[in-house]
């Protein structure tokens, strides 16, 4: 177990029980919730999902809004309003999720499936090119070759919205933890667009709001280059951001010098918040007002991590969003 998780846990005055799981604020910020799934519910739905592998659930898109019924029953039909509220609320827009019981590498199937409960709750995750899934799973060890900054251990991966080089709707952001061995550091790092001292500063400038060009390297899978500005609002004209220095191509001096100064503004923030995830667990956030990142790993020979990600659009929201296609 990680020490800062051993050390911080939720306050137990916070903190609610509600049929199969309780929910309360996390140590970090109160815009962070912690929800955790009892170990007797997380059993039940092992139990009744077990019929279906994970191949299962590739081969036959419904079957993961059916392991997500199942699991909202079991919660006694209370789970899916209080994810959808959650994730919505734009004073709060991100869970830290844990199902008791379920911590350990061997049960990497069991996480995929839970994680797909949860997503196929709040809305239907994407068709991901990396991996030719609707989830993917991947590895960082401390050699790595791949060309973009997701699989390298020792920097910092600065903060950014998914999904900025596809043209597809991306609400939400679901990152697991399933492996983690000889590891030191390497929290999550997540900013509220609401919490960033900048960002009247940039979402008020004439560049804010023009589009700009963004490509995917080669393990991306994505040939087509996508046009969109940095900026948008939603329909209540508050701001939401698509942004990844990465794959930002800026046409000329003035757009460069501004995304730059953009990094470094984002990058200095006062009010990134550290989050540990410990194996088993995962975050999911809203990727139009939360921007997320990762710190830097203590390096090890034999280190390794393996992740699962899914993103994806929230039913209930996609019109919510100017963006959207
Ligand atoms: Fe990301």
């Amino acid at each position: 177990m990680n020490a800062l998780t051993a050390v911080k846990q939720p306050d137990e005055a916070l903190t609610h029980t509600i049929t199969g799981f309780r929910i309360a604020p996390s140590v970090q910020s109160p815009r962070l919730l912690e929800l955790t799934f009892s170990a007797d519910v997380t059993q039940q739905f092992l139990r009744e999902v077990e019929q279906w592998p994970i191949q299962a659930l590739e081969y036959k898109s419904f079957l993961r809004f059916r392991v997500a019924k199942i699991l909202d029953d079991l919660c006694g039909n209370q789970l899916q309003p209080l994810l959808l509220n959650t994730i919505l609320s734009r004073s709060e827009g991100a869970l830290l999720i844990d199902a008791e019981g379920v911590d350990n590498v061997a049960q990497a199937d069991e996480m995929v499936k839970i994680a797909t409960a949860v997503a196929h709750l709040i809305g239907r995750s994407n068709y991901d090119a990396m991996s030719g899934q609707y989830y993917a799973r991947f590895t960082v060890k401390n050699v790595d070759n791949s060309d973009s900054y997701l699989r390298q251990p020792h920097r910092v991966l600065e903060l950014h919205n998914d999904g900025t080089f596809v043209d597809e709707v991306t609400d939400y952001v679901l990152m697991m933890k399933i492996d983690e061995q000889n590891m030191q550091g390497g929290n999550s790092l997540l900013l509220h667009l609401d919490d960033w001292e900048s960002l009247e500063k940039f979402f008020s400038h004439p560049l804010a709001r023009r589009p700009l060009r963004w490509t995917a390297p080669p393990s991306k899978n994505v040939a087509q280059d996508v046009f969109h500005p940095v900026f948008d609002v939603d329909q209540q004209g508050r701001p939401v951001m698509r942004y990844i220095d990465q794959f930002v191509q800026p046409k000329d001096f003035e757009e460069g010098v501004w995304l730059s100064e953009l990094s470094d503004a984002l990058e200095s923030s006062k009010h990134i918040i550290s989050i540990p995830v410990p194996v088993g667990k995962f975050l999911l956030i809203n990727n139009m007002f939360w921007l997320h990142g990762r710190d830097r790993f203590t390096p090890h020979p034999d280190l390794r991590r393996e992740l699962m990600r899914q993103r994806g659009y929230i039913s209930y929201a996609t019109s919510h969003y100017q963006t959207h296609q």
